[in-house]
């Protein structure tokens, strides 16, 4: 049997998978299809200071090859959180990861502070790339120094490991990364939605209400993996593999690019319990290929001169 435990950030993970923000409740919600027992850890939907309504319908889009979404960061507020979720999070048997978000820098590190104390959270995830906030203008991940900035604001009032999800809209992730690294996080998730629309041609309507949102799944996966590899290669932080993964040889080709954990999103939709299945199968596929470990993948991309070949 193959060793799938990894030590990521001093968190330790029984297994490099994790449930991608927005796509399993809290998480518990999805307990009795996926037993938290089974994966390295569940990762919260966004949680903001207040309650946010979310954006105008419709708010989801079947596409060909993926999923787009505005949903806004609907949720009940932090508050809530405290007094509902947490109580019920404190008996998983799983590592617990809060994802949150702010409308402004200051509510980051505001929404940081009133969690800072709960045991029950083990890291937070910041969620600084949501594009359907802002009007899409993704102002907390495109900028390294705003990007920085929030992360120090964030730094300087929690000592829990503190992850930065980035977007891939950007020209250079790497810029982004190392930003984060500077401003003080303990690891980087690579990567949030890719921005992008659908319409109606006939009635000339859009997909989705604020037109532009989201796109996750099969599609972005390359997208994912590439971001994922820059950013691995620019810091010294581990880095969260998220972007299109729908199997478990999608987790491994994460690991191989330098992740230490990989997040499995838009494909819950499809098969809610493809994460119960998937260590299973990430064992036999190590072993099958003579890994001992997963830590004996992380990384083991080869090559990498991006020297271009003389025409
Ligand atoms: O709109 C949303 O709630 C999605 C958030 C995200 O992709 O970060």
């Amino acid at each position: 049997m193959a060793q799938l435990a990894v030590s990521v950030a001093g968190l330790s993970l029984r297994n490099p998978l994790l449930s991608a923000s927005g796509t399993f409740g809290h998480g518990l919600e999805m307990r009795h299809v996926v037993a938290p027992s089974l994966v390295g850890a569940l990762v919260s939907k966004t949680v903001t200071p207040r309650p946010r309504p979310g954006n105008a319908m419709p708010r989801i889009q079947e596409t060909e090859a993926g999923l787009l979404n505005s949903i806004g960061l609907e949720n009940r507020g932090m508050q809530s959180y405290l007094d509902t979720t947490l109580p019920e999070v404190a008996g998983a048997d799983t590592v617990i990861i809060t994802n949150i978000g702010g409308e402004t820098e200051q509510e980051f590190a505001e929404i940081a502070a009133a969690f800072d104390g709960r045991p029950e959270i083990d890291a937070f995830e910041l969620n600084l790339s949501c594009p359907n906030v802002d009007g899409g203008a993704l102002p907390y991940s495109t900028d390294p120094k705003t990007a920085e900035r929030v992360v120090a604001s964030v730094r300087a009032v929690t000592r829990k490991p503190l992850f930065a999800k980035l977007s891939p809209n950007v020209t250079r992730i790497e810029d982004i990364a190392v930003a984060c690294e500077r401003g003080g996080a303990d690891g980087l998730t690579a990567v949030n939605t890719v921005l992008g629309m659908s319409i109606d041609w006939r009635t000339g309507r859009p997909g989705l209400g604020t037109i532009v949102g989201g796109y996750s799944g099969t599609a972005i996966k390359p997208i994912a993996l590439r971001c994922a590899w820059q950013c691995a290669r620019a810091v010294s932080l581990p880095v969260l593999g998220c972007g299109g993964v729908r199997c478990a040889e999608d987790v491994l080709e994460f690991l191989a690019v330098g992740c230490s954990a990989v997040q499995v999103g838009t494909a819950n939709f499809g098969e809610p319990g493809l994460l119960a299945r998937m260590p299973a199968e990430l064992d036999r596929l190590l072993d099958d290929a003579g890994f001992a470990s997963v830590e004996d993948l992380i990384g083991s991309v080869r090559g990498g001169s991006r020297a271009e070949v003389p025409g």
